[in-house]
């Protein structure tokens, strides 16, 4: 990703939930997390599970299929079996927009 694409509005999103939004070909997890909203790869990095539809405990979100743990602030692993860290995104907000762009 080149540039800041807007992703979605602030107000799709509450604090404490996250959700799946594509740019091209990349699917991203965006999460809000107290108000501060941050973006990471959305395909578990073990057998690219789902992450949009695992669970979101405090800062972290748990694979639906083998229960690998990110940090959704960073994309690091917390908990195996995954091993590689996913990407993240830098997140901008306009007014009510959520844009994502390159680190
Ligand atoms: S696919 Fe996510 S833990 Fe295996």
């Amino acid at each position: 990703m080149e540039a800041f694409v807007k992703v979605a509005k602030v107000s799709d999103l509450s604090p404490g939930q996250m959700m799946l939004v594509q740019v091209g070909d990349e699917r991203i997890l965006l999460s809000n997390l107290e108000g501060q909203f941050y973006a990471i790869g959305e395909e578990c990095t073990h057998a690219y599970g789902p992450l949009s539809e695992g669970e979101l405990y405090r800062d972290t979100v748990e694979c639906p299929f083998h229960g690998s743990q990110f940090n959704l602030k960073s994309g690091e692993v917390i908990r195996g079996p995954a091993e590689e860290p996913l990407l993240s995104y830098s997140v901008r907000l306009e007014g009510d927009d959520i844009l994502i762009g390159p680190l």
